[in-house]
């Protein structure tokens, strides 16, 4: 059976897609990986329904795109861990597979995913592709949204897009969390979390479209005072997540949801934290920052 790809929204043809005719459970072919790339080049999110995979299927099929990430985005220690380190583990539940306190404070910094961001664009290399497979979600509520970058930058007026072009940002978890509330950070966290820079505007490799690398991990950038950059980045923040740029993704148990980081913020959305929300997300390597990409 072959791969085909509808966009979700025939009004917005170049933005999330639904993938149909293939199973994530048995080994893909290089042809099957070849038209899923060039599907995420065009729509960026990529939904797969009703596959009921394994970890393992999972990371080998993640694998066609590039080398993993470890796991390391989260504050479980690796013997506390739930799932392998190939996987991060995007669930409320603690190693003994129980729904998390409310004050567990593993769940408190896990709270920075209902911010808009990017994966790991806090790592020197960030992520390119992250895969997210739902196994168990809450009744209702936990959905995830998804905000289209390019159509944002392409919407800025010039003198905007000239302005921001050659920006360098400093991104840390320490700032997506501080905004939170969360501050209290080990010396040994405040160390791994030191910032990183990255390019405000990239291009994208593939479809050589420009997008905004904007990330709630962002706290400054270079050149500018601190209130200044903030203030941009949130009044940037704001323009590329109204509504006509989103897709707002509704889960069913089975789903996985793949997106382009390079191209994607995304969020998660509030739901009844005494109910099981089990997901597991695969992360593909960028492999090189922004800074030595391509304006
Ligand atoms: C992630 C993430 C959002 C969600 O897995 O990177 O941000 O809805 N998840 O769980
Ligand atoms: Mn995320």
């Amino acid at each position: 059976m072959a791969i085909s790809i509808a966009a979700i929204d025939p009004a917005r043809p170049d933005f999330a897609g639904e993938v149909s005719g293939i199973d994530l459970a048995a080994p893909i072919t290089p042809a099957d990986a070849a038209a899923i790339d060039a599907g995420m080049a065009r729509f960026a999110v990529l939904v797969f329904r009703d596959q009921r995979i394994t970890d393992e299927q999972q990371v080998a099929f993640s694998r066609h795109f590039g080398p993993l990430e470890e796991a390391t985005g989260d504050l479980r220690p690796v013997a506390e861990r739930r799932i392998s380190m190939a996987l991060n583990d995007i669930s409320n539940l603690d190693q003994s597979g129980k729904v998390m306190a409310r004050d567990d404070r593993r769940r408190l910094f896990s709270l920075g995913n209902m911010l808009w961001h990017s994966d790991s664009s806090f790592k020197a290399a960030p992520a390119r592709y992250s895969l997210l497979s739902a196994r168990v979600i809450p009744g209702a509520g936990g959905n995830t949204e998804f905000a289209d970058m390019r159509a944002a930058y392409d919407a800025l007026d010039d003198e905007t897009k000239a302005m921001i072009q050659d920006l360098v940002c400093e991104h840390s978890q320490i700032y997506s969390r501080g905004a939170l509330g969360f501050t209290e950070f080990t010396e040994q966290e405040m160390r791994q979390c030191a910032p990183v820079k990255q390019r405000l505007v990239r291009r994208h490799p593939v479809s050589g479209r420009k997008s905004l690398f904007l990330s709630a991990h962002i706290g400054a950038i270079d050149g500018m005072p601190v209130p200044e950059a903030r203030m941009l980045i949130r009044d940037l923040t704001e323009h590329a997540t109204q509504r006509e740029f989103v897709y707002a993704h509704v889960w069913r148990p089975f789903d996985l949801v793949m997106w382009d980081n390079r191209a994607t913020m995304h969020r998660a959305r509030r739901y009844d934290a005494t109910q099981v929300r089990d997901m597991r997300r695969t992360t593909v390597s960028d492999e090189v920052s922004t800074l030595e990409q391509v304006a």
